[in-house]
């Protein structure tokens, strides 16, 4: 027997139904990007504008997932729209060297603490897959450490432990079956448990990466003792200390979660916000590190770390979206970020009152304009890794909640990032949606 709410979803979207019956017949499972597909069929979408989007049968919803957290500024941010649209005027794509990614390097550097060189490249999985090449090639060692839970893109180097329980060890088939030896992961903010894996790697330790907020783990922060043993175990070690900000960069803070917790890393993963709407991926830190990708006659192909090879690296599209929108950022920071994590307290503040109502148990987790719910098996129980949401919560609720908000017309994959374009109206809708949800999921109806 079908669920009512899922029933409730397939009444309201035949037209997405229709659409996912054809896509599945050309692309397997119907999708080409695995967290947008949602049972019983994804959403098909026909536009976006500020904090809403529209699918194909016409039903508005107030959107929480934002265009994969990138959309800071809101969906097609007109001051953007209008530039891109002059700006096609000169070129889609050239394929040379232009002023643009000097002027968007430029204003990394200015606004990233770790930041003294980048490279661009077309998405965050390059980025995470050359920031790991990096690492090792600058220690000449092999050993990279990850979080349990952690997700970084399909970059192969970094496909162990992202979905436990149901994948411990390599994320999948078609995978070297090796990946273990070089790469081996830790459970966040479990000092003792990484203090062993770096100590098992001995000389061999050539950096870990991490996320300060954990997108596919729930937005768990990590905790400012082990950032700071992070630090200095690193340090120590001569190892590279690597955040992955794709989610986080410009959004805790213009400077990213690195402003946010007051920890410079060696290197940083950028994308999304960064792009302006547009694909991007990139590579900054420090200069000694991401000096040795520089193509200089004197490096010999053994010293130098190979960076880029992407056709729509620096393609002026997105190199200008990402200038606009980090210049926006930055000339209104001291409105834009405490407003937006103002906003996001009172929506979790609401969210958290709604469940509370119904006496089911969550967990709130939020950082800045960030949030996400998790199921717990009961009040109280810690929420601080990936093993605490494999055996602290109810994971597959949360697939049925996030469908039950679209019923109640709010979109959402996992977890929300509000924008600037969030109005007082979106949040009373979303927290009215919830009361909706909470109330159904509570009489399992
Ligand atoms: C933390 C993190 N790193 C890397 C990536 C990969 O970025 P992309 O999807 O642009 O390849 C993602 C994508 O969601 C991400 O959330």
């Amino acid at each position: 027997m079908t669920s009512d709410f899922i029933s409730t979803f397939e009444q309201k979207t035949p037209g997405s139904k229709r659409l996912n019956e054809v896509a599945c017949q050309v692309t397997p499972g119907g999708i080409s990007h695995d967290s947008r597909y949602h049972a019983p069929y994804p959403l098909y979408v026909t536009r976006a504008k500020g904090s809403k989007v529209w699918d194909v049968d016409g039903n508005a919803y107030h959107d929480l997932w934002m265009a994969h957290y990138d959309a800071i500024l809101g969906h097609a941010p007109p001051m953007v729209v209008d530039r891109l649209k002059e700006a096609m005027e000169d070129g889609l794509h050239i394929g040379m060297a232009m002023e643009h990614e000097v002027a968007l390097a430029q204003k990394v550097v200015e606004v990233l603490p770790c930041a003294q060189q980048v490279r661009f490249c077309a998405s965050g999985t390059e980025a995470t897959m050359y920031a790991v090449r990096l690492a090792r090639g600058f220690t000449g060692r092999n050993v990279i450490l990850k979080i349990v839970g952690g997700w970084h893109g399909a970059n192969t180097d970094l496909m162990i432990d992202v979905r436990p329980p149901e994948y411990i060890g390599p994320e999948g088939a078609g995978l070297p079956p090796d990946l273990n030896s070089y790469t081996r992961s830790v459970q966040l903010n479990d000092i003792e448990d990484t203090a062993k894996a770096i100590r098992e790697a001995g000389d061999d330790f050539a950096g870990i990466i991490l996320e300060v907020a954990m997108g596919a783990g729930g937005f768990i922060v990590a905790e400012p003792d082990y950032l700071s043993f992070l630090r200095e175990e690193t340090t120590k070690r001569g190892a590279v200390l690597i955040f992955d900000e794709v989610i986080t960069g410009f959004r805790l803070a213009l400077g990213g979660a690195q402003e946010y917790v007051g920890v410079t890393p060696d290197l940083t993963t950028l994308g999304k916000i960064l792009g302006g709407g547009m694909p991007v991926g990139a590579i900054a830190g420090r200069a000694d590190v991401m000096e040795i990708s520089a193509v200089t006659p004197k490096r010999s192909k053994r010293e130098k770390v190979l960076i880029g090879g992407g056709t729509y690296s620096c393609n002026p599209l997105t190199m200008i979206a990402g200038a606009m929108t980090l210049n926006i950022l930055q000339s209104r920071k001291n409105e834009i970020y405490p407003a937006l994590a103002e906003t996001n307290q009172r929506m979790c503040d609401g969210i958290r009152g709604v469940f509370a109502d119904v006496a089911l148990p969550v967990l709130v987790n939020q950082v800045g304009s960030l949030m996400e719910v998790h199921f717990l098996k009961e009040e109280g129980l810690p929420v601080r890794s990936m093993a605490d949401v494999v055996n602290n919560t109810y994971k597959d609720k949360q697939a049925e909640y996030a469908t039950r908000m679209r019923n109640h017309g709010v979109f959402l994959l996992h977890g929300g990032g509000l924008s600037v374009e969030h109005t007082e109206t979106d949040i009373q809708g979303i927290v009215n949606a919830h009361r909706a949800v909470a109330q159904e999921m509570a009489e399992g109806n």
